[in-house]
Protein backbone atom coordinates (compact mmCIF):
# COMPACT_ATOMS: atom_id res chain seq x y z
CA UNK A 1 0.00 0.00 0.00
CA UNK A 2 1.22 3.82 -0.48
CA UNK A 3 1.77 6.09 2.06
CA UNK A 4 1.24 9.59 0.97
CA UNK A 5 3.17 11.35 3.61
CA UNK A 6 5.01 14.38 4.76
CA UNK A 7 8.40 14.60 6.42
CA UNK A 8 9.12 17.27 8.97
CA UNK A 9 12.62 17.33 9.35
CA UNK A 10 15.76 19.24 11.05
CA UNK A 11 18.12 17.78 7.89
CA UNK A 12 21.37 16.02 8.78
CA UNK A 13 23.01 12.95 8.92
CA UNK A 14 20.23 10.14 9.02
CA UNK A 15 17.29 12.47 8.13
CA UNK A 16 19.04 12.97 4.63
CA UNK A 17 18.84 8.68 4.78
CA UNK A 18 15.28 8.99 5.97
CA UNK A 19 14.66 11.51 2.86
CA UNK A 20 16.16 8.77 0.28
CA UNK A 21 13.85 6.12 1.49
CA UNK A 22 10.85 8.57 1.60
CA UNK A 23 12.06 9.66 -2.25
CA UNK A 24 12.80 6.19 -3.78
CA UNK A 25 10.65 3.58 -1.71
CA UNK A 26 8.05 2.50 -4.21
CA UNK A 27 5.53 2.35 -0.90
CA UNK A 28 6.08 6.21 -0.41
CA UNK A 29 4.29 8.95 -1.96
CA UNK A 30 6.24 12.51 -0.47
CA UNK A 31 3.95 15.30 -0.23
CA UNK A 32 5.79 17.87 1.20
CA UNK A 33 8.89 18.24 2.92
CA UNK A 34 8.42 20.70 6.34
CA UNK A 35 11.82 22.11 7.56
CA UNK A 36 12.10 22.34 11.48
CA UNK A 37 15.01 24.23 14.21
CA UNK A 38 16.89 21.08 15.40
CA UNK A 39 20.35 19.53 14.18
CA UNK A 40 22.47 22.26 12.44
CA UNK A 41 21.92 25.45 11.32
CA UNK A 42 18.55 26.18 9.62
CA UNK A 43 19.71 27.34 6.29
CA UNK A 44 22.32 24.66 6.56
CA UNK A 45 19.15 22.25 7.46
CA UNK A 46 17.47 23.67 4.04
CA UNK A 47 20.55 23.24 2.09
CA UNK A 48 20.81 19.73 3.23
CA UNK A 49 17.19 18.86 2.57
CA UNK A 50 17.76 20.32 -1.11
CA UNK A 51 21.33 18.50 -0.92
CA UNK A 52 19.28 14.81 -0.76
CA UNK A 53 16.78 15.91 -3.05
CA UNK A 54 19.15 16.62 -6.09
CA UNK A 55 20.84 13.57 -5.31
CA UNK A 56 18.40 11.81 -5.99
CA UNK A 57 16.80 13.17 -9.07
CA UNK A 58 14.00 14.85 -6.93
CA UNK A 59 14.57 18.56 -6.79
CA UNK A 60 11.33 20.53 -7.90
CA UNK A 61 9.16 17.15 -7.49
CA UNK A 62 8.27 17.99 -3.67
CA UNK A 63 8.06 21.22 -2.30
CA UNK A 64 10.04 22.51 0.53
CA UNK A 65 8.51 24.52 3.27
CA UNK A 66 10.13 26.56 5.96
CA UNK A 67 8.51 25.74 9.42
CA UNK A 68 9.89 27.05 12.76
CA UNK A 69 13.20 28.41 13.21
CA UNK A 70 12.84 27.96 17.21
CA UNK A 71 11.61 25.97 19.59
CA UNK A 72 8.31 27.27 21.19
CA UNK A 73 9.64 28.77 24.10
CA UNK A 74 13.48 27.86 24.08
CA UNK A 75 16.49 28.65 22.59
CA UNK A 76 17.33 26.19 20.10
CA UNK A 77 20.49 23.99 20.91
CA UNK A 78 22.20 22.64 18.55
CA UNK A 79 23.74 18.96 17.50
CA UNK A 80 26.49 20.52 15.50
CA UNK A 81 29.17 18.61 17.75
CA UNK A 82 27.23 15.59 16.66
CA UNK A 83 26.42 15.87 12.88
CA UNK A 84 29.24 18.80 11.79
CA UNK A 85 27.40 19.98 8.79
CA UNK A 86 25.29 16.99 8.75
CA UNK A 87 26.79 16.61 5.25
CA UNK A 88 30.20 15.58 5.48
CA UNK A 89 31.38 19.05 3.61
CA UNK A 90 29.30 18.52 0.32
CA UNK A 91 27.37 21.31 -1.09
CA UNK A 92 25.02 22.75 -4.71
CA UNK A 93 24.85 25.18 -6.22
CA UNK A 94 20.86 25.81 -5.72
CA UNK A 95 20.52 27.91 -8.70
CA UNK A 96 16.98 29.14 -8.75
CA UNK A 97 15.60 26.45 -6.92
CA UNK A 98 14.02 27.51 -3.14
CA UNK A 99 11.70 26.77 -0.56
CA UNK A 100 8.02 27.65 -1.04
CA UNK A 101 6.47 30.64 0.41
CA UNK A 102 3.74 29.20 2.55
CA UNK A 103 5.16 28.47 6.20
CA UNK A 104 5.29 24.55 6.99
CA UNK A 105 3.13 24.84 9.65
CA UNK A 106 0.09 26.34 7.10
CA UNK A 107 1.48 23.83 4.94
CA UNK A 108 1.07 21.08 6.91
CA UNK A 109 -2.51 22.10 8.12
CA UNK A 110 -3.65 22.80 4.40
CA UNK A 111 -2.58 19.01 3.12
CA UNK A 112 -3.86 17.45 5.83
CA UNK A 113 -7.05 19.14 6.38
CA UNK A 114 -7.47 18.93 2.45
CA UNK A 115 -7.13 15.26 2.48
CA UNK A 116 -8.96 14.19 5.47
CA UNK A 117 -7.54 10.17 7.43
CA UNK A 118 -5.02 10.61 4.31
CA UNK A 119 -1.79 11.64 5.37
CA UNK A 120 1.23 10.56 7.61
CA UNK A 121 3.32 12.84 9.11
CA UNK A 122 6.67 11.13 10.18
CA UNK A 123 8.28 13.66 12.27
CA UNK A 124 11.83 13.04 12.82
CA UNK A 125 12.92 16.99 14.57
CA UNK A 126 11.51 18.95 17.23
CA UNK A 127 8.22 18.76 17.07
CA UNK A 128 7.36 22.42 16.86
CA UNK A 129 5.82 22.28 13.86
CA UNK A 130 3.71 19.73 14.24
CA UNK A 131 2.49 21.20 18.10
CA UNK A 132 2.22 24.73 16.31
CA UNK A 133 -0.48 23.14 14.08
CA UNK A 134 -2.52 21.21 16.60
CA UNK A 135 -2.79 24.63 18.54
CA UNK A 136 -3.56 26.71 15.03
CA UNK A 137 -6.29 24.00 13.64
CA UNK A 138 -8.33 21.96 15.74
CA UNK A 139 -9.01 19.63 13.34
CA UNK A 140 -5.25 19.15 12.32
CA UNK A 141 -4.88 16.17 14.59
CA UNK A 142 -7.79 14.49 14.01
CA UNK A 143 -7.44 14.77 10.17
CA UNK A 144 -3.61 13.34 10.38
CA UNK A 145 -3.85 9.19 9.70
CA UNK A 146 -0.62 8.60 11.92
CA UNK A 147 2.10 10.88 13.16
CA UNK A 148 5.22 8.86 13.59
CA UNK A 149 7.42 10.45 15.84
CA UNK A 150 11.56 9.86 16.65
CA UNK A 151 12.01 10.97 20.23
CA UNK A 152 12.57 10.02 23.62
CA UNK A 153 14.29 7.01 25.43
CA UNK A 154 11.81 3.86 26.54
CA UNK A 155 12.92 4.20 30.25
CA UNK A 156 16.28 4.23 28.90
CA UNK A 157 19.34 6.52 28.47
CA UNK A 158 18.91 9.89 26.49
CA UNK A 159 21.48 11.17 24.52
CA UNK A 160 21.98 14.88 24.87
CA UNK A 161 21.74 14.59 29.31
CA UNK A 162 21.48 11.22 30.78
CA UNK A 163 17.91 11.70 30.83
CA UNK A 164 16.69 13.73 27.56
CA UNK A 165 16.83 12.57 23.62
CA UNK A 166 18.08 15.34 21.46
CA UNK A 167 14.70 16.15 19.63
CA UNK A 168 12.23 16.13 22.98
CA UNK A 169 15.52 17.95 25.02
CA UNK A 170 14.98 20.82 22.19
CA UNK A 171 10.95 21.62 22.80
CA UNK A 172 9.63 19.76 25.30
CA UNK A 173 6.54 22.16 25.91
CA UNK A 174 6.20 20.99 21.63
CA UNK A 175 6.22 17.18 22.33
CA UNK A 176 4.40 17.77 25.64
CA UNK A 177 1.67 19.54 23.25
CA UNK A 178 2.05 16.93 20.55
CA UNK A 179 1.25 14.30 23.12
CA UNK A 180 -1.39 15.50 24.36
CA UNK A 181 -3.36 16.11 21.34
CA UNK A 182 -4.89 13.25 20.40
CA UNK A 183 -3.05 12.09 17.26
CA UNK A 184 -3.04 8.29 16.50
CA UNK A 185 0.95 8.51 17.63
CA UNK A 186 3.77 5.62 17.31
CA UNK A 187 6.97 6.01 18.66
CA UNK A 188 10.28 5.40 17.38
CA UNK A 189 12.55 5.79 20.75
CA UNK A 190 16.02 5.98 20.85
CA UNK A 191 16.84 3.70 23.43
CA UNK A 192 16.81 1.30 23.71
CA UNK A 193 15.30 0.61 20.26
CA UNK A 194 17.77 2.53 18.43
CA UNK A 195 20.80 1.13 20.15
CA UNK A 196 19.78 -1.78 20.21
CA UNK A 197 18.35 -2.83 16.19
CA UNK A 198 19.46 0.61 14.01
CA UNK A 199 23.24 0.65 14.72
CA UNK A 200 25.08 0.47 11.38
CA UNK A 201 28.70 -1.08 12.85
CA UNK A 202 32.26 -1.97 10.95
CA UNK A 203 30.71 -4.55 9.15
CA UNK A 204 27.58 -2.98 7.51
CA UNK A 205 29.75 -0.07 6.83
CA UNK A 206 32.01 -2.11 5.07
CA UNK A 207 29.08 -3.58 3.28
CA UNK A 208 27.39 -0.29 1.99
CA UNK A 209 30.95 1.08 1.29
CA UNK A 210 31.00 -2.04 -1.53
CA UNK A 211 27.65 -0.76 -3.03
CA UNK A 212 29.39 1.00 -6.28
CA UNK A 213 26.48 3.84 -6.26
CA UNK A 214 26.69 7.67 -6.20
CA UNK A 215 23.94 7.13 -2.99
CA UNK A 216 25.80 4.85 -1.17
CA UNK A 217 28.98 7.12 -1.49
CA UNK A 218 26.53 10.22 -0.51
CA UNK A 219 25.34 8.14 2.35
CA UNK A 220 28.98 7.35 4.01
CA UNK A 221 29.12 11.27 3.73
CA UNK A 222 26.77 12.30 5.84
CA UNK A 223 27.44 9.84 8.45
CA UNK A 224 30.63 10.58 8.64
CA UNK A 225 30.66 12.92 11.14
CA UNK A 226 28.32 11.44 13.54
CA UNK A 227 29.95 8.14 13.08
CA UNK A 228 33.07 10.07 14.66
CA UNK A 229 31.37 11.40 17.08
CA UNK A 230 29.19 8.00 17.73
CA UNK A 231 32.75 5.87 18.71
CA UNK A 232 33.74 8.64 21.14
CA UNK A 233 30.93 7.82 23.00
CA UNK A 234 30.67 4.31 22.86
CA UNK A 235 28.26 3.55 20.39
CA UNK A 236 29.54 1.52 17.89
CA UNK A 237 28.69 2.98 14.59
CA UNK A 238 26.33 4.86 13.03
CA UNK A 239 22.11 5.78 14.41
CA UNK A 240 19.60 5.22 12.02
CA UNK A 241 16.51 6.50 14.03
CA UNK A 242 15.38 8.59 11.45
CA UNK A 243 15.11 6.62 8.46
CA UNK A 244 13.70 3.66 10.94
CA UNK A 245 10.62 6.08 11.62
CA UNK A 246 10.39 6.26 7.72
CA UNK A 247 10.97 2.33 7.30
CA UNK A 248 8.55 1.29 9.70
CA UNK A 249 5.15 3.13 8.61
CA UNK A 250 6.26 2.24 4.87
CA UNK A 251 6.84 -1.52 6.21
CA UNK A 252 5.26 -2.41 9.43
CA UNK A 253 5.97 -5.89 9.50
CA UNK A 254 9.87 -4.81 10.22
CA UNK A 255 7.99 -4.21 13.67
CA UNK A 256 8.60 -7.03 16.22
CA UNK A 257 7.23 -5.84 19.31
CA UNK A 258 5.45 -2.77 20.10
CA UNK A 259 3.46 -1.78 23.22
CA UNK A 260 0.61 0.95 23.60
CA UNK A 261 1.88 3.31 26.28
CA UNK A 262 0.85 6.84 28.14
CA UNK A 263 3.96 9.17 27.01
CA UNK A 264 4.41 12.49 29.36
CA UNK A 265 7.41 15.00 28.78
CA UNK A 266 9.33 16.65 31.68
CA UNK A 267 8.89 20.42 31.06
CA UNK A 268 9.41 21.53 34.65
CA UNK A 269 12.90 20.24 35.53
CA UNK A 270 16.36 21.77 34.08
CA UNK A 271 18.06 18.33 34.87
CA UNK A 272 15.10 16.08 32.94
CA UNK A 273 14.42 18.50 30.68
CA UNK A 274 12.60 16.49 27.61
CA UNK A 275 12.72 13.11 29.68
CA UNK A 276 10.22 11.19 28.11
CA UNK A 277 8.05 8.92 31.02
CA UNK A 278 6.36 6.11 29.21
CA UNK A 279 4.03 4.42 31.35
CA UNK A 280 3.70 0.59 29.91
CA UNK A 281 -0.07 -0.10 30.96
CA UNK A 282 0.10 -0.59 34.90
CA UNK A 283 -0.18 2.62 36.49
CA UNK A 284 -3.87 3.33 35.54
CA UNK A 285 -2.87 6.04 32.64
CA UNK A 286 -4.57 6.03 29.62
CA UNK A 287 -2.39 5.38 26.42
CA UNK A 288 -1.75 7.87 23.84
CA UNK A 289 1.16 6.26 21.92
CA UNK A 290 2.44 2.82 20.84
CA UNK A 291 6.08 2.82 21.24
CA UNK A 292 7.74 0.49 18.84
CA UNK A 293 10.14 -1.92 21.30
CA UNK A 294 11.86 -4.07 18.93
CA UNK A 295 12.58 -4.46 14.95
CA UNK A 296 14.08 -6.66 12.50
CA UNK A 297 17.30 -4.95 12.25
CA UNK A 298 18.65 -7.00 9.65
CA UNK A 299 15.87 -6.15 7.20
CA UNK A 300 15.95 -2.37 8.49
CA UNK A 301 19.23 -2.71 7.18
CA UNK A 302 18.73 -4.93 3.84
CA UNK A 303 15.68 -2.00 3.04
CA UNK A 304 18.59 0.61 3.41
CA UNK A 305 20.71 -1.34 1.35
CA UNK A 306 18.28 -1.64 -1.40
CA UNK A 307 17.79 2.23 -1.62
CA UNK A 308 21.06 3.04 -1.60
CA UNK A 309 21.65 -0.02 -4.34
CA UNK A 310 18.82 2.48 -6.67
CA UNK A 311 20.29 3.79 -9.82
CA UNK A 312 19.52 7.72 -10.34
CA UNK A 313 20.08 10.77 -12.02
CA UNK A 314 21.73 13.73 -9.52
CA UNK A 315 20.58 17.01 -11.25
CA UNK A 316 23.29 19.36 -9.87
CA UNK A 317 27.07 18.71 -9.60
CA UNK A 318 27.09 17.30 -5.72
CA UNK A 319 30.87 19.22 -4.40
CA UNK A 320 32.50 16.77 -1.63
CA UNK A 321 31.04 13.79 -3.44
CA UNK A 322 33.84 11.99 -4.63
C1 LIG B 1 17.59 12.54 16.88
O1 LIG B 1 18.34 13.75 16.96
C2 LIG B 1 18.99 14.00 15.75
O2 LIG B 1 20.33 14.24 15.99
C3 LIG B 1 18.74 12.83 14.83
O3 LIG B 1 18.48 13.29 13.53
C4 LIG B 1 17.50 12.19 15.42
O4 LIG B 1 16.32 12.75 14.89
C5 LIG B 1 18.22 11.51 17.73
O5 LIG B 1 18.24 11.94 19.05
CA1 LIG C 1 16.43 14.34 13.01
Amino acid sequence: MTRRLILDTDTAQDDCVALLVALLDSRASLEAITMVAGNVGFDRQVHNAFLTLAATGHLGEVPVHLGCERPLVREWVSAENVHGDGVGGMSIDLGDCGPEAEHGVDALIRIVNDNPGEIDIVAIGPLTNVAMAAVKDADFAKNVRSLVIMGGSNNGRGNITAAAEFNFYVDPEAAATVFAAGFDITVVPWAPLTLNDAVFGADRLEQIATIDTPLARFFMKVCAATLEFDEAVGIPGTTHPDSLSVAVLLDPELVIAAADYNVQIETGSELTRGYSAMSWGVHDLEPNARVIEAVDGQAFFDLICSILSTEVSPQRAIAGLQ
